[in-house]
């Protein structure tokens, strides 16, 4: 198998298991903050479990037309403030970790008193960024191997990504 292809159904299921184990921890956030666009669902679907405000932030890799190898805030935290808020950080997959450690270092700035991470998966694979020691809470929908992961959001035909498709 050289990728993985999960559907809106495993998807669900993983969260659900995931956020049983956030509820059995001592960690309760204010607010689940997603980080778009790939954050979006699997936020979504967690505020079933956790029942807590979804608040929004993205990211790009390009500056108009030119890309380019800084992340660049394409809409970030200008109308919540959340100093001295318990937030838990959504993104669906933890790859180089490059956005996530971005987002973590630009988020501390605005003091929540606690930041913790969920992700729906987590690639084995050498990462350009380190989780801050501040960071008590990593929580991992499941781990995986360093292969491309199809999501149903991304499918322009989903029934043929959920291996429906007959003709
Ligand atoms: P990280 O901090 O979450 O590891 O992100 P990184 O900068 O390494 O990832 C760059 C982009 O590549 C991210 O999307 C991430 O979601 C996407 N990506 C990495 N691995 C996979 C994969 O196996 N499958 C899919 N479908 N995407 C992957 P992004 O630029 O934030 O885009 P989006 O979230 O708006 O879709
Ligand atoms: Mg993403």
């Amino acid at each position: 198998m050289d990728k993985y292809c999960f559907s809106y159904n495993q998807i669900h299921q993983t969260i659900s298991k995931t956020a049983d184990k956030i509820l059995a921890t001592n960690f309760e956030p204010d607010y689940i903050l997603a980080i778009g666009a790939g954050g979006f669902i699997p936020a979504r679907i967690l505020r079933t479990y956790l029942k807590k405000p979804i608040i929004t932030i993205s990211i790009a890799y390009y500056d108009g037309e030119q890309a380019t190898t800084a992340p660049k805030k394409l809409q970030w935290l200008d109308c919540i403030d959340i100093s001295g808020k318990k937030i838990l950080l959504v993104d669906e997959v933890d790859d180089t970790r490059a956005t996530l450690a971005y987002c973590i270092q630009e988020i501390l700035t605005h003091q929540p008193a606690e930041i913790a991470v969920f992700v729906l998966h987590n690639k084995h694979k050498p990462k350009k960024g380190a989780y801050p020691t501040v960071i008590k809470h990593i929580f991992v929908g499941e781990e995986l191997s360093d292969k491309w992961i199809h999501y149903p959001w991304d499918a322009l035909d989903i029934d043929k990504h959920d291996g429906r498709y007959n003709e």
